[in-house]
């Protein structure tokens, strides 16, 4: 069983450090599309040429099995248009899981951190509407242009990112926000730092345990079993911090820097 995984850099790995401890058996094939990063200040039409050419790179080469877009901004950019192009293939997407957070939220008042194409794109604004509906909530919503930045080049708990942090989250913390919906999968990254910006306990919602199970889900009902070891393939597209990559995945991985995907 092979698994293509893909984002514009580090961030996908928070979604892999989960899906290897409950996927045994599993081959992950991760790339990290740093040249191209970061894909959330870029148009829909780019990020979904990345997507599309990562995704024919992945089936092409590495005869992938199931595809994980562990990318907000490539999913809410390309997810339909990838589906239609794979219909055989098993996709799973990763989206703000902003239900969860109306339901964890003591105060009612939900933040949404995400980057400024996701909270643009419709799949977004569908969600929320349709939310805003059926629950008594508030939500803040907030684009964090710079931040993937910041944590691509380790800058997790510099005086830049925690100023930048301050700026955004002053509103949420005045408001009375008690969850927070990391709608980026760089963004667990700063975790620590947006609790310390905050000055109070947050609840933190991120889409790994669910974009697991759903990939679980999936490949069960196809037939997968789940025995044996797990291995994990890292590449990227451009440079990358590889004391990043250890950090968050626990253990040194060797990344293969690839300058085609063709
Ligand atoms: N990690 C990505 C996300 O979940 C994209 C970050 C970026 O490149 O802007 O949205």
């Amino acid at each position: 069983m092979t698994i293509g995984v893909f984002d514009s850099g580090l961030g996908g790995l928070t979604i892999v450090a989960t899906m290897r401890s409950q996927l045994p058996g599993a081959n992950i094939i991760y790339i990290a599309d740093t040249a191209n990063a970061p894909y959330g200040e870029k148009t829909k039409e780019q990020i979904l040429n990345y997507s599309i050419h990562i995704t024919d790179y992945l089936v092409e080469h590495h005869h992938i099995d199931a595809l994980v877009v562990a990318c907000n901004t490539a999913t809410s950019a390309a997810i339909i248009e990838l589906r239609e192009r794979y219909s055989n293939l098993i996709i799973v997407g990763t989206e703000p899981g902003l239900k969860p957070a109306i339901s964890h939220s003591e105060t009612k008042k939900v933040g949404v951190l995400a980057t400024p194409a996701t909270l643009e794109g419709e799949k977004y604004k569908a969600l929320v509407a349709m939310l805003s509906n059926h629950y008594h909530v508030e939500v803040f919503e907030q684009p964090c242009p710079g931040l993937v930045q910041q944590i691509e080049s380790g800058e997790t708990t510099s005086d830049k990112t925690l100023s930048m942090l301050e700026t955004w989250l002053s509103p949420m913390r005045d408001h009375n926000v008690d969850t927070i919906v990391l709608g980026c999968t760089h963004y667990p990254l700063v975790k620590e730092s947006i609790q310390r910006v905050m000055r109070r306990s947050i609840t933190f919602i991120d889409s790994a345990e669910g974009v697991t199970k759903r990939l679980i889900y999936l490949l069960s009902e196809k037939g997968h079993e789940f025995h044996g070891k797990t291995s994990l393939h890292l590449f990227s597209t451009g440079p990358i911090d590889t004391t990043m990559v250890e950090t968050i995945l626990g253990e040194n991985f060797r990344v293969s820097v690839i300058n085609s995907l063709n």
